[in-house]
């Protein structure tokens, strides 16, 4: 685990995280990891970086082979070079299939508390945001299936999350199973975010709504390097489409708004991690597998108060600290001058003011530092 464990200063990097706060905060914010990537992966691009020419490429056979072989192996089902559309970034991707499929329907349908840009994305398409408001028990969420069904009577996209951000949870198979089901019931696109499918916390298994293509065909699937590898900065990911006519459609329908695939040390990146980096990505999980059981050992020992959503995959914890009375981005400032910066919960959703997001992907001794500071600002504003 010593990769993971490493130090490795992030400053003067251009880095979003650790440049936008001071030099004595420390980050749990933006969801990129902070510890080096596979020597593999570093291995391949370095070899490319030394070849000084960097003009226009695409991505060649093997970078097809690389994640049709990674689907089979790691997600179980099977896919040809012709479900595979390269793009440039989960987000800018989800615009686009809402704008390529805006005639469907005026509702699209989010699972809230969810990753903010699903509602800007909605917006910018001048689209209405029907929220579909997952269950929480027992610092656990579900799916509210029933309204679900309700509303994909009126409202024919529906955006999953899956793994979900923030709330970390893996759907089963069976609730899986059962969302396809209801989007074929009432013949509505599914939408399926997997740009975390990677990063499963052990004891969990990851299920692709892809898993259920031959049962139901209007379902567009997105996934990436950059969560799972700690690659976000460059901007590679991939549309998988089992049905091969919407495929096709949706292929053209970008090409005419210039939407082309990765940049070139993306394309490198995504052989490098698939074809040569499973065992790194293992150990990863096995990492954060560790630091999500001594974050919640931590809190659950200091501040049974503090709400631990139980987290399946990401390496994200969602806190209910809506004990201290305190509107999170009052929180988010305080916690910055105890030397922390964290999401504020509203951003997720209106409903969490009380919560916030702690990102746990770095060494478990900066994991336990900030812990230590969360636990004295509870402390100070609880006595
Ligand atoms: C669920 C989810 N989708 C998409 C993204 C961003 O993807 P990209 O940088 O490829 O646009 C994130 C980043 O945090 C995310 O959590």
């Amino acid at each position: 685990m010593k990769r993971f464990n490493e130090k490795i200063s992030r400053k003067n990097t251009n880095c979003v995280k650790w440049n936008m706060v001071d030099d004595d905060v420390l980050s749990f914010s933006i969801a990129d990891s902070d510890y080096p990537t596979s020597e593999e992966i570093v291995k391949c691009l370095t070899d490319r970086v030394n070849h000084p020419v960097y003009g226009y490429t695409f991505p060649d056979p093997m970078y097809y082979e690389s994640i049709i072989n990674w689907t089979k192996r790691r997600y179980g089902y099977e896919i040809t070079k012709s479900n595979i559309i390269p793009t440039n970034g989960v987000v800018t991707s989800l615009y686009y299939a809402i704008n390529f499929l805006k005639d469907k329907t005026e509702g699209i349908i989010v699972q809230t508390p969810v990753y903010n840009p699903f509602y800007s994305v909605i917006q910018d398409n001048g689209k209405k945001i029907v929220e579909n408001k997952l269950i929480k028990n027992d610092n656990f969420y579900t799916m509210n299936f029933q309204e679900l069904d309700k509303q994909l009577e009126t409202n024919k996209i529906l955006i999953l999350c899956n793994p979900q951000n923030p709330t970390g949870r893996v759907f089963t198979y069976d609730e899986i199973k059962e969302v396809v089901r209801l989007a074929k019931k009432h013949n509505a696109y599914i939408l399926s975010d997997e740009i975390h499918c990677d990063v499963i916390l052990e004891g969990h298994k990851f299920t692709s709504v892809n898993k259920f293509a031959s049962e139901y065909k209007n379902m567009i699937v997105f996934t990436s390097i950059s969560k799972s590898f700690g690659l976000a900065g460059l901007k590679t990911s991939n549309v998988i489409i089992k049905d091969e006519k919407l495929a096709d459609e949706f292929r053209a329908f970008l090409a005419t708004k210039y939407i082309g695939s990765g940049n070139i040390f993306g394309l490198v990146a995504v052989k490098a991690a698939y074809n040569h980096s499973e065992a790194w990505l293992d150990k990863q999980n096995k990492h954060l597998t560790n630091n999500f059981k001594l974050l919640k050992k931590y809190l659950n020992e200091k501040h049974p108060e503090v709400g631990v959503t139980k987290t399946e995959g990401t390496f994200l914890a969602w806190l209910d600290l809506s004990f201290l009375g305190m509107p999170c981005e009052v929180m988010q400032q305080e916690l910055l001058k105890f030397g922390i910066s964290i999401n504020e919960g509203k951003r997720y959703s209106e409903d969490c003011k009380g919560y916030i997001r702690f990102n746990f992907a770095c060494s478990e001794e900066q994991m336990l530092a900030g812990l230590e500071i969360l636990s004295k600002f509870i402390n100070a504003n609880t006595k």
